[in-house]
This record gives structure tokens, C-alpha cells and sequence, in this order.
């Protein structure tokens, strides 16, 4: 891979169903993955081996399932756990074991009642002892961002030295801020020149609790991250992760600003999204960006007659570059009559300006009424001596 390709990370299949209402059977966990894999993430979180049976079932299913994405297992900086990745994972044609282990005080003293040095010991030992089941190990410093930085840089040396392959610095509470994460990466790799010497990748992972988990990937990936962990549809621990179908469209979008490939199928992104919203109890927010019901929506008069003008007025990308079927001109009380014209004659309805304006006199009072329209509240607007004037409609009724 050039040193200019991103690896999607995708962990829907364990960060992201380590949140309320997204837990998966591993006939589910199946299906997420081939969806994965046809969307064309690099690499696979498929769960956490020693968590659960269920979980050590579903990784052991999608190694031999799916093939083309890299498949990982977590564990915690355990022996037992350390083994149990390698047991789950000894199908896989590809296989990562993701070593954690908390670096900062807080985590340290309260969590794990560890101090520093035995810490950095424990880092070691997992980190060798992954590395001699497997070739390839990704180590994560876990609360990188809230760690004393002298003492995340000599774990992380330590993992490197044990053999990582890729170092991951999560920000596990979504306490950074986009110039701080930068930063930490820029720093860790300037007192550390193995990881560029050696060609380590290094990772960035970000939880959304104060809405930047992208804007961080992002930030990351230009100091120089060639991996990004992230969730479909952002869904994870608390206010979730960072979502994987808006780094994709953003380095799609402006790549003029980050200059990096993917590989990435944009026009999968919103079937992906899909089957992830049949799978669990919840579908991201209308206005969620990229694959939210309202992302290619349009309801103000305004806007609706810029997009009629030119769709570039007001869309940055196009509904079908991630795969969703149209634009929506939603017809509401913002709407102007240009909307209104062109939905009726989609309908068949071609109506003079004076109809027109009749017509939107009745739509406009109803519209402030109805929180939504439908083509039937259109069509019972329509004075009898159009309705019967019905053309071929280029549109069914919704
Ligand atoms: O958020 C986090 O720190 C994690 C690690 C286990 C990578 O999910
Ligand atoms: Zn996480």
C-alpha cells in the first residue's frame, strides 16, 4: 500500500455493539460483515474473543466467512484474553490480535490498580506474547489522550520494541480537540523514529462525547495516521464513535485538502448503513450527515428553487456517490411554488400560474397544520377540474 492510503478500521462489531440497543447474534454479526467487506473496510473488529461465547463464535464464523478484510479480535493485556484472540482467530487468512492496556494515571490507579512500570512490563510481555500467535498486532494505549505524554511515548516505545504493528492512540472519553489529537501524533512520532522507520502504522480512534470523534480522525490523518478506527452510522460506547461513512465522504469530498486514498466503495455507504439499521433497534438520526433520512433533503422554497436551478447550490456531493437513490425536495410550510410546480407535474398536473397560485394559497394553509405532506394532501388540494386533467405521471404518488 502507498503511503498515502488510509486503512478503514471498521469496529460496528465490537465498540459499536458495546452500545445500548446494537447487540448482535453472530448470524447478524455475519451479515454485518459481509456488508464490510463489500463496502471494502481493510480490517474488521468482529468482537472481543474472551468477552462472551457469543462473541469468540461470531469472530470464529467471520474468519472463515469472509475473507478479504483483515479480521481482529480485541483483548485486554491478559494471558488468557491474549490467547483466546488467537484461538478465535486461528482460521482467519489474515488475523490481528489488538492488544489495550490503559496508559493514563486515572485509568491506572482507579481501574487497574497498576502502577506506571508495572504497566509498561505488562505492556511488553502482552505485546511479545501476541506477537509470537500472530504477525500482526496493533497495541492501543487506551485513554492516550488524557495520559501523562513522557509516559504514553515510553509505552508505546515499549510496544514498539515488543514487536506492534500498528499503534492505535484512542481517545477513548472524546475529550480531545482536533489541534490537541494532531499534536499528540505529530509528537509521538517525531521521539519515536522507529514507527516511520520501521513502516508501524499509526492508528487514531475517537469517541463522539463532545461531536468531534471526525473532526479528530481527521486531524489525525493529517498528522500523518494511516489507519482510522470508526463505526457505521457512529454508533458506540455512549455518544458513540467516530463514523465511518462521514471520514469516508469528507476524504472523498475534500480531497483536495487531505490528498489520501481509500478503499472505500462510496456507493455502498448508504446500503451499509441500511443493513446496520435492520440489525439493531435503532437508525441514525434524520440529520445525521451522509446517510441521515434528511442528509439529501430539501425543504425551504429557497433552497428548493436553487436546487431546481442547479444541485450544486446546495449539495456537496451527490445522493448516488454514497449510494442514496435521489434528492428529496420535501414539500412543508418553507416550501416555495417552484417545489410545489415540480412535484405536481411529476404527479401529471400541469396547472397555469393562475391555478398555481391557488393551489399554494391551500397547500401553505394546510402545510402550517401538517407537520408532513404527502402527494395524496397534494392531490386533495387540487380543484376538481384539474385532478381530471391528469398526464402521464413521471412520479407514482408517495
Ligand atoms: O475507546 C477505546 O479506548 C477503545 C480501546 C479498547 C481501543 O475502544
Ligand atoms: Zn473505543
Amino acid at each position: 500500500m502507498s503511503s498515502n492510503h488510509v486503512a478503514f478500521f471498521d469496529t460496528t462489531l465490537r465498540d459499536g455493539e458495546q452500545s445500548p440497543g446494537c447487540s448482535m447474534t453472530t448470524q447478524e454479526k455475519l451479515t454485518m460483515a459481509h456488508a464490510l467487506e463489500d463496502l471494502g473496510v481493510d480490517i474488521i473488529e468482529a468482537g472481543f474473543a474472551m468477552a462472551s461465547e457469543g462473541d469468540f463464535a461470531a469472530i470464529a464464523t467471520i474468519t472463515q466467512a469472509v475473507r478479504k478484510p483483515r479480521i481482529a479480535s480485541l483483548a485486554r493485556a491478559k494471558t488468557e484474553d491474549i490467547e483466546m484472540a488467537a484461538r478465535a482467530l486461528q482460521f482467519a487468512d489474515r488475523a490481528r490480535i489488538h492488544v489495550f492496556l490503559a496508559s493514563s494515571d486515572l485509568h491506572l490507579e482507579y481501574k487497574l490498580k497498576l502502577g506506571r512500570a508495572e504497566a509498561l512490563d505488562l505492556c511488553g510481555d502482552s505485546v511479545r506474547l501476541a506477537r509470537s500467535l500472530a504477525d500482526d498486532v496493533e497495541f492501543s494505549p487506551e485513554d492516550a489522550t488524557r495520559s501523562d505524554r513522557d509516559f504514553l511515548v515510553e509505552m508505546v516505545r515499549i510496544a514498539v520494541e515488543a514487536g506492534a504493528t500498528t499503534i492505535n492512540m484512542p481517545d477513548t472519553v472524546g475529550y480531545s480537540t482536533p489541534e490537541e489529537y494532531g499534536r499528540m501524533f505529530r509528537e509521538v512520532r517525531e521521539r519515536i523514529p522507529a514507527i516511520d522507520a520501521q513502516g508501524i502504522i499509526l492508528s487514531s480512534h475517537c469517541h463522539d462525547d463532545l461531536g468531534l470523534a471526525v473532526a479528530n480522525s481527521l486531524a489525525a490523518i493529517d498528522a500523518g495516521a494511516r489507519q482510522v478506527e470508526c463505526t457505521i452510522n457512529g454508533i458506540g460506547e455512549r455518544a458513540g464513535n467516530a463514523s465511518l461513512e462521514e471520514i469516508a465522504a469528507a476524504l472523498y469530498v475534500r480531497g483536495d485538502r487531505y490528498g489520501v486514498s481509500t478503499s472505500i466503495k462510496l456507493a455502498q455507504l448508504y446500503p451499509t448503513s441500511e443493513v446496520l439499521g435492520q440489525l439493531i433497534t435503532f437508525k441514525p438520526s434524520p440529520n445525521k450527515a451522509v446517510v441521515g433520512a434528511n442528509a439529501f433533503a430539501h425543504e425551504s422554497g429557497i433552497h428548493q428553487h436553487g436546487m431546481l436551478a442547479n444541485p450544486l447550490c446546495y449539495e456537496i456531493m451527490t445522493p448516488q456517490l454514497v449510494g442514496v437513490a435521489k434528492t428529496h425536495l420535501v414539500l412543508g410550510k418553507h416550501s416555495g411554488r417552484a417545489a410545489l410546480r415540480h412535484r405536481l407535474e411529476q404527479l401529471g398536473f400541469a396547472l397555469t400560474r393562475e391555478e398555481l397560485q391557488h393551489v399554494y394559497y391551500r397547500f401553505v394553509a394546510l402545510a402550517d397544520r401538517k407537520k408532513n405532506i404527502y402527494d395524496q394532501d397534494l392531490v386533495g388540494l387540487l380543484p376538481d377540474g384539474i385532478r381530471e386533467r391528469r398526464q402521464e405521471p413521471v412520479s407514482e404518488l408517495d
